[in-house]
């Protein structure tokens, strides 16, 4: 397991760190995407999707469940939070998504922790009271071509 931490101190270092490893990836991800409401998951993946080369308009799927980015589309960025289970998730296609070997981006994964992915890179976005415009990302990665990809950026 590879974890790295990198620290920001603005939604603009954020969004502009998101940009630099969206544009580091030639293949597609799996991204368990972690953090509290506010925590800069959203900044992080309107940069995370600019990066990876998409001008598309990037906002919450709460309300869609799932949102696609580029035409054709290339990225899925879900939201899982008003999901029961897993289950759930498979009955609404999920299968199909991963087969189109697009990019995703999972908010609130945890329903999926126990299933297994090819090339799944977790981020984790954290956030302290006494220090509102910093964050600590934590990338974890098990899958070695990501970590090569880590280690260079
Ligand atoms: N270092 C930072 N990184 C990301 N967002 C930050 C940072 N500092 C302050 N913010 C603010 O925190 C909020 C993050 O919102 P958002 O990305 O919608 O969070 P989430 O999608 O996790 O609920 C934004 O208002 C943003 O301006
Ligand atoms: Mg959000």
């Amino acid at each position: 397991m590879l974890s790295k931490t990198i620290k920001t101190k603005s939604s603009q270092e954020t969004y502009d760190f998101g940009k630099r490893l969206g544009e580091a990836f030639s293949f597609p991800l799996v991204v368990f995407l972690r953090g509290e409401m506010g925590a800069g998951k959203t900044v992080f993946s309107k940069g995370f999707v600019k990066g990876m080369g998409i001008d598309d308009e990037v906002t919450s799927p709460t309300y869609t469940i799932v949102n696609e980015y580029g035409d054709p589309a290339r990225i899925f960025h879900f939201d899982l939070y008003r999901l029961q289970d897993g289950d759930e998730l498979y009955e609404m296609g999920f299968e199909d998504y991963l087969n189109l070997g697009g990019t995703l981006i999972l908010e609130w994964p945890d329903l999926l922790a126990d299933d297994v992915f090819e090339h799944k890179l977790e981020i984790t976005l954290k956030s302290a009271v006494a220090t509102p415009d910093q964050r600590e990302i934590v990338l974890e990665t098990d899958d070695p071509e990501i970590m090569e990809i880590l280690n260079t950026i």
